[in-house]
């Protein structure tokens, strides 16, 4: 009792005042910022994210405020041109991201700023393009297909009636493919009967919670717990240490095996490069590594099949694709990387899809200095400044009026080349020097399971789609209650008649 009398309540006075001097802590009871407050958007849209789109079309500039987040909101091109591009270093990760995100991804590259961000982005660009890289990529991802997916699949595909939660598979495949690429280590978490591995979850629950301390409008809250050790926070950090033993076990034993075997993993080829000491930065690097690929690919892929289960049309035109470049029949389902290339119609629908669900559906950064926008915003130093790529994809200034429907043409030109867009129209990935390192190799995955998936199985939504997916808060885009389908392997046309 003493002990709360004299420390705990001082303590929470002060942290209170605090947090209410540093982080401009502010009421304010406009219409955006209340309907925030008091989740009273919720009485009208589904997600936030259609929400901001709602309130981003209306603003003339695509420009919003919300006062008491200190936060800007952009969904106009020419703003994200002027943070991502024009005004880069006014615009860094800064001081709050790191603070919300330092335990879990340390000095990583999606954490750090100026030269340790240089360093790793240099590495990890020179690693991704390379040809050794890229081959040992693609073999992870063809192995993991013939191996784990398409065997879950059957064994799904004829029991009639089972149903499989394909946003699950995904995560399960991108797992078990960035780790291999990351670490050389294999947590086989694709193989029926999908056993539960320990980093798997681990990752997940870490992910999850820090997450939820960025959308926190009272950081105080978390800070205390965490000084405490207690709920959230104490699970956070109990996640948080197994991530740590089990990465800190591989790269040990990838200090007695690694450099001599020629390994194409991330971490040896980091490991030549950071000092030998400096253990806890390997696993910064790396971490951050899986937290970028892995559920970012499972996102773009559940989002995909869920529209092309609305537009079987579409559907049909990839299957043709498919015919005239590998040739027709069942049997043959992993591509080249060559075949991939000649799949312009393909390579268009998963663009088109994550036009309109990106994996990433919004990304901040803080600004430094006091800044206008390209649009004319004010911005004070210290204000987080968001695009948001889910409502740039609904944009009819950016998309035309027909921006709602799934229209992959839009990506071709007259002969049916797939035509790339301005990444400043399209942040899906970023752009400009912080673009993600990542791409290639996330289109290759994603192309690859499609091409498995469409050319072997038909797939339907159980019970019908709903007309909206409903998203969880979270770092990357998690439909809520995953993606069941029933599957069914092609031997005969139309097998669900
Ligand atoms: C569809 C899949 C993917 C999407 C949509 C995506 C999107 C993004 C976005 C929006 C960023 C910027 C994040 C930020 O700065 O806050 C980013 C950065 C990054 N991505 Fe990806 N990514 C995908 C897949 C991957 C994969 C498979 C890898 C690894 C093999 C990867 C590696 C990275 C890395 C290392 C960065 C940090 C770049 C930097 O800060 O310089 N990404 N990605």
């Amino acid at each position: 009792m003493l002990l709360i009398i004299s420390f705990i309540i001082p303590l929470f006075i002060f942290l209170f005042f605090h947090t209410l001097f540093h982080q401009k802590l502010r009421y304010c009871s406009c219409e955006i910022c209340h309907a925030y407050l008091t989740s009273s958007w919720r009485n009208d849209f589904v997600n936030l994210g259609d929400w901001y789109a709602h309130l981003l079309r209306r603003s003339p500039t695509s420009t919003i405020k919300v006062h008491v987040l200190n936060s800007v909101v952009t969904a106009n091109p020419s703003n994200v041109e002027h943070m991502l591009k024009t005004r880069f270093h006014n615009y860094p990760k800064g001081k709050q991201f790191s603070v919300i995100l330092g335990d879990l991804l340390g000095r990583g590259i999606f954490n750090s700023d100026g030269d340790t961000w240089r360093f790793q982005r240099k590495l990890a660009s020179l690693e991704l393009g390379s040809v050794s890289v890229r081959v040992f990529a693609h073999e992870i991802v063809k192995t993991e297909i013939e191996t784990r997916l398409i065997p879950v699949l059957n064994s799904f595909s004829t029991e009639p009636g089972s149903v499989l939660d394909l946003q699950d598979v995904f995560r399960r495949f991108s797992f078990d493919t960035i780790s291999k690429l990351s670490f050389g280590f294999d947590p086989n978490c694709l193989r029926f009967p999908f056993p539960t591995s320990e980093f798997a979850v681990a990752f997940d629950t870490a992910s999850t919670l820090s997450a939820k301390r960025a959308l926190a409008p009272f950081p105080l809250l978390w800070k205390v717990k965490r000084m405490f050790k207690i709920g959230s926070e104490k699970e956070l950090k109990e996640s948080i240490n197994v991530i740590n033993r089990l990465a800190g076990d591989l790269i040990k034993q990838r200090r007695l095996t690694g450099l001599t075997n020629k390994n194409n993993d991330l971490i040896s080829r980091f490991m030549a490069v950071v000092a030998e000491d400096d253990d806890k930065y390997l696993r910064d690097i790396v971490v951050s590594f899986l937290l970028a690929g892995r559920d970012t690919v499972a996102a773009g892929l559940t989002g995909f099949f869920w529209l092309l289960t609305r537009h079987p049309k579409m559907e049909n035109r990839i299957r043709e694709e498919l015919d005239r470049v590998m040739g027709p029949g069942f049997d043959s389902f992993t591509a080249s990387c060559g075949e991939m290339r000649e799949m312009h119609y393909l390579h268009a629908a998963l663009y088109e899809s994550m036009r309109l669900y990106p994996p990433v559906q919004f990304d901040s950064k803080f600004a430094l200095n006091d800044d206008v926008l390209a649009d004319g915003t004010r911005v004070t130093g210290g204000t987080r400044v968001t695009y948001h790529p889910y409502a740039m994809g609904r944009m009819s200034r950016i998309w035309g009026p027909d921006y709602e429907e799934f229209k992959p043409e839009r990506w071709l030109d007259k002969e049916g080349k797939f035509r790339s867009e301005n990444p400043v129209k399209y942040p899906i990935f970023q752009a400009g020097a912080r673009v993600c390192v990542g791409k290639e190799m996330a289109i290759m995955e994603m192309k690859s399971i499609a091409v498995a998936m469409i050319k072997k199985f038909e797939t339907r939504v159980k019970g019908g789609s709903t007309e909206t997916l409903r998203f969880a808060p979270g770092l990357t885009a998690t439909v809520n209650g995953g993606l069941p389908v029933l599957i069914q392997e092609r031997k005969a046309e139309g097998v669900f008649n």
